[in-house]
């Protein structure tokens, strides 16, 4: 089957980036969210994405008018149903999801290939919510945080996924200028596997009052060449989103590495979710110079 046509759900941060990606790479995309203002939001986060690229010369102004053109959004998940795939990039929970997968096996044709872009949840446990020619049809592609600048999808499949199905996701990111890695539907899959427990060890260190904010950064920027320390990644992957992974891939694996630490827990009933609510562990009031924040630990 030629994918043509693209849904994706939700226009968030990854959302809204693999809907660019999408539209820049040549596919009619259709964007679903829950409300007018939330498309407004993405779309204008995308047109903004796609000047800097025009500016810099990496994409011409025709091709960025192109890409515009080629996208709608919408709060009626209906519209995606003629799509040839849907991305589903909507919040990390798992009720959630299964709901709007068991919504579009209804509404979606037959060969309709489904995909999550779910950070940590079983693929497997998605699945289910549909029915069983659906789930021959099902695969994970985990794109990464910023989806136009990072150039790796992970794509998954469970037990049950046609090898054809699998071939036509990594063949769909490769056309859109990824490079792709395979992995079973183990929760977090290679890359949140080795990452997620890494930056939660930042937040333990920080927790325990061994060194500031600003300094757990500099060590690992500077002295290990990451291009943002782990706080600052955090912040940028988003504290919310990090918490549910955290509590999946524990209730997952049972290992300590996994556990959100009371830290992370805190400052999400905070509502201080990064730097997509404007404050984490750094202040975004001047997104060009980040604050520290002065959190009271002891
Ligand atoms: N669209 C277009 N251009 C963008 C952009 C966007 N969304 N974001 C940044 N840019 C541009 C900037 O304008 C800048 O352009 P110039 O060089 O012309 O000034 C350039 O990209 C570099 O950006 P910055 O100077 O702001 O910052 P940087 O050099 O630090 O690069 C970065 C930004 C690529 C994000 C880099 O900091 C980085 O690689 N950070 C780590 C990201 C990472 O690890 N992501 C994975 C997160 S985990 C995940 O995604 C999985 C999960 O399930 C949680
Ligand atoms: P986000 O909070 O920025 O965006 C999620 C969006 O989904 C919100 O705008 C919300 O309104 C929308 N939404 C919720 N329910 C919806 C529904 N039923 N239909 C349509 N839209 C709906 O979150 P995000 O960071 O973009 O994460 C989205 C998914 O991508 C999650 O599964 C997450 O684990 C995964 N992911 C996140 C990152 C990251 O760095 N943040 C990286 C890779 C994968």
């Amino acid at each position: 089957m030629a994918i043509k046509k693209i849904g994706v759900l939700g226009s968030g941060l990854m959302g809204a980036g693999i809907a660019q990606v999408a539209a820049t790479s040549g596919y009619e995309v259709t964007v679903v969210e829950v409300s007018e203002e939330l498309i407004k939001k993405g779309l204008s986060g995308i047109e903004k994405s796609l000047a800097k690229f025009a500016e810099k010369g990496a994409i011409s102004a025709g091709q960025k008018a192109d890409a515009l053109r080629r996208l709608r959004g919408t709060t009626e998940l209906e519209e995606v149903a003629g799509a040839d795939i849907v991305i589903e990039a909507i919040v990390e929970n798992l009720q959630a999801k299964r709901d709007t997968y068991a919504r579009l096996d209804a509404l979606c044709k037959p060969e309709t290939i489904f995909a999550s872009n779910t950070s940590s949840l079983s693929i497997t446990e998605m699945m289910t919510a549909t029915g069983a020619e659906r789930r021959r049809r099902f695969v994970g592609m985990h794109f990464f945080n910023p989806v136009p600048l990072m150039k790796l999808v992970e794509v998954i499949r469970t037990i049950l996924t046609d090898d054809d199905v699998y071939a036509e996701a990594a063949a769909l990111a490769e056309s859109m200028g990824k490079t792709v890695v395979r992995a079973g539907d183990k929760t977090g899959f290679i890359v949140n596997r080795l990452l997620v427990p890494f930056m939660l060890d930042a937040i333990r260190t920080l927790e325990e009052g061994l060194a500031s904010i600003e300094d757990i950064d500099n060590a690992m920027k500077l002295g290990c060449n990451h291009p943002m320390g782990p706080l600052t990644l955090t912040d940028f992957v988003g504290l919310d989103t990090t918490y549910y992974i955290a509590n999946i891939m524990f209730d997952e694996f049972k290992e300590r590495r996994f556990a959100p630490p009371p830290l992370l827990k805190r400052m999400v009933q905070a509502g201080l979710f990064g730097r997509k609510s404007g404050s984490g562990f750094y202040d975004y009031a001047d997104p060009k110079s980040p604050k520290p924040i002065n959190l009271k630990i002891a």
